[in-house]
């Protein structure tokens, strides 16, 4: 896609983090923004922030685990715009804070209906009618989790996000749809996503008399000071943004971690077993 001016760009998540980044983006480009999220009065204030570069900008409170959500969203991005040009299935949850032993059912379940169901819906709801349109981009973000071994619901969903994005991808080239496709695989972006549970059900939480070891604290800390310490998320906002404009599938934010995937891949080619010792998960 090389005009962005006029143009609608549809994101979930877009009341924090990166989705916020992305909506400020694509106005600034031009686009009108449908901004949806879980959290109203987070969106609304995004919804404000990103109206002031001028063009039209509406805030629809969605669910994205949930597929008629989606669907009125659908409903009314092509309702209210002349077409939907490009998708970012971008809203996401870490989990709950807990040691493996302790993620339930309930935080499995409530981590894949965000982050693997949340992108399902946006492919089943919009896409055969940008199909239609003949031109359109769809962005997914996934992880760097999605290409790194761990046992956390947070994984599997991401590692679905790269298949079934990969996936797409072939399938909109092969049949010459005019669709362009990215994955988004972050390394660590200084966002909110160390306080997804502000949007998990309470049941997915660990029991109350859970009392977290010294090593699973540390490890907590470590993750939320890489966070606290990633790149800015309106840079990645630029690269997702040019990946865009230059029909590019691969968006990866720090290079030293896909380097680190070398010795993964390398044991696949090579038919010996992954070093255990490379990973945190
Ligand atoms: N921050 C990182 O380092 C990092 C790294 C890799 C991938 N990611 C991914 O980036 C995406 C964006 O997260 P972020 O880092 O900007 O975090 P964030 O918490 O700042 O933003 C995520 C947004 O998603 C919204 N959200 C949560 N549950 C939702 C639901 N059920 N329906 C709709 N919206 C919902 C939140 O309210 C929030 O506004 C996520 O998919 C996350 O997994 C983040």
């Amino acid at each position: 896609m090389h005009d962005f001016a006029g143009k609608t760009a549809v994101i979930t998540g877009a009341a924090s983090g990166m989705g916020r980044s992305f909506a400020n983006r694509f106005a600034r480009a031009g686009m009108n923004v449908v901004m949806s999220d879980i959290e109203a009065p987070r969106l609304n204030e995004a919804v404000a922030e990103v109206a002031g570069h001028g063009t039209q900008v509406v805030g629809q409170v969605t669910d994205v685990a949930d597929g008629a959500a989606i669907d009125e969203l659908a409903e009314r991005a092509f309702g209210e715009f002349s077409g939907v040009h490009v998708l970012c299935n971008n809203a996401g949850v870490g989990g709950m804070k807990g040691g493996p032993e302790l993620i339930n059912q309930a935080n499995w379940e409530w981590v894949i209906g965000v982050n693997l169901w949340g992108v399902i819906h946006g492919h089943r709801a919009f896409l055969p009618r940008m199909i239609e349109q003949g031109e359109g981009h769809v962005i997914n973000t996934a992880s760097m989790a999605g290409h790194m071994p761990g046992h956390s619901a947070y994984t599997a969903s991401k590692w679905a996000v790269v298949g079934i994005t990969e996936g797409l991808y072939n399938q909109m080239h092969r049949d010459g749809t005019g669709i362009g496709v990215s994955c988004l695989c972050p390394g660590w972006i200084r966002t909110d996503i160390a306080n997804s549970e502000r949007n998990g059900p309470e049941n997915a939480a660990p029991p109350a008399l859970y009392e977290p070891t010294a090593g699973q604290e540390a490890a907590w800390q470590f993750v939320v000071d890489a966070l606290e310490g990633g790149l800015e998320p309106d840079a990645v906002a630029d690269m997702v943004h040019d990946a865009v404009l230059n029909d590019t599938f691969w968006i990866f934010t720090h290079l030293d971690f896909v380097a680190a995937l070398a010795d993964k891949h390398d044991s696949i080619m090579e038919n010996r077993n992954p070093n255990p010792m490379g990973w945190l998960g």
